[in-house]
């Protein structure tokens, strides 16, 4: 496969987007934004975008002419809809499709018909339905729970009131990579398109347990009392399962399929032991990493 120079972001305004962005301007791609409305001075200039109609195979062509790989990072209300975006890839000549997934254990087959996971698994297969037919070739990247949200909200642990509601018995493992370092991992992708062609690459920047932070969280704020409960994993799926399947696609309880999964440590492999990291170019974190980490979020 030829030298991928210019590439198109879907989505590129939200929560990961920007960070994709961002990596591919450093790497010196040629980037293109496609976006449903653009928003004035929110991209680099050296940035072009493009307004698409995202259900109009013909408006999405016309916007990815010329371009060697689409990267979607769109949100995850919009995957199904990605179908589109792969016809338009295919018919404008894309070669490379990273589709939005940026998963945890969406990769697992055991969960390729649960809500929330099954279109993921509809987009995968339509890939690489593609790709079989040598229209198009494609990249899946895993990446763990985004850093930023497994700390950035009482999740893990609720750093702000020091409380710990464990998961299970609190040693369910769990990979994690910040958004800057997903990115990454989606420039560097695109610089080894051979060696990432039509493939699962996982990266992992950490693997923690609620139990190895409260470890430390002790070890840098002794002074801290913990305030420690337990949830069963199989009983807040259970709970999600039963809402959807009575009609309820509410966040909540759509929030509970995600925790019981990717909470549920290896049970869904929701922690990475082999990784692409270095292919990637993703440094691991260190024990110290985590320590400076755990003490500012308690600091
Ligand atoms: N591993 C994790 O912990 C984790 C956490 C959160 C998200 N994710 C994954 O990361 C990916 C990006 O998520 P995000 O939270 O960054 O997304 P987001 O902020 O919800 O949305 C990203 C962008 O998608 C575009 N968009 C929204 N609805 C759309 C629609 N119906 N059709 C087409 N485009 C639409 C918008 O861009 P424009 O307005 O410019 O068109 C929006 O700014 C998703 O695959 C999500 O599942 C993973």
């Amino acid at each position: 496969m030829s030298e991928i120079k210019s590439v198109a972001v879907a989505g590129a305004s939200g929560t990961l987007g920007p960070h994709v962005l961002k990596a591919l301007i450093d790497a010196n791609f040629q980037v293109t934004v496609l976006t449903r409305a653009a928003k004035p001075g929110a991209y680099d200039t050296s940035v072009k975008v493009v307004e698409v109609d995202y259900t109009s195979v013909d408006s999405l062509t016309a916007a990815l002419k010329g371009i060697d790989a689409l990267v979607s990072a769109v949100g995850h209300g919009a995957t199904e809809s990605q179908t589109i975006l792969i016809d338009a890839s295919v018919a404008a000549g894309v070669k490379r499709f990273i589709p939005s997934e940026y998963g945890s254990v969406s990769t697992n087959s055991k969960l390729e018909t649960f809500p929330i996971y099954a279109p993921m698994f509809k987009i995968k297969h339509y890939l690489q339905e593609k790709a079989k037919a040598g229209k198009l070739t494609w990249t899946v990247l895993a990446c763990g729970g985004f850093l930023e949200f497994l700390f950035g909200q009482p999740f893990l642990l609720d750093f702000a009131n020091h409380k710990a509601n464990l998961f299970d018995e609190g040693d369910n493992r769990m990979t994690s990579t910040s958004l800057p370092n997903v990115g990454k991992a989606i420039a560097s992708i695109l610089k080894n398109a051979k060696a990432t062609e039509n493939k699962i690459v996982r990266i992992s920047e950490v693997i923690v347990t609620q139990n190895g932070l409260l470890k430390i969280a002790e070890e840098v704020r002794p002074d801290i009392k913990w305030e420690i409960s337990k949830v069963p994993t199989s009983a807040i799926l259970k709970q999600g399962l039963d809402g959807v399947a009575a009609g309820d696609f509410s966040m909540p309880t759509v929030m509970k399929i995600l925790t019981g999964t990717v909470a549920a440590g290896d049970t869904y492999g929701a922690a990475y032991d082999e990784t692409d990291n270095e292919l990637l170019g993703i440094k691991e974190f260190s024990e110290e990493d985590l320590k400076k980490l755990v003490a500012e979020k308690l600091a």
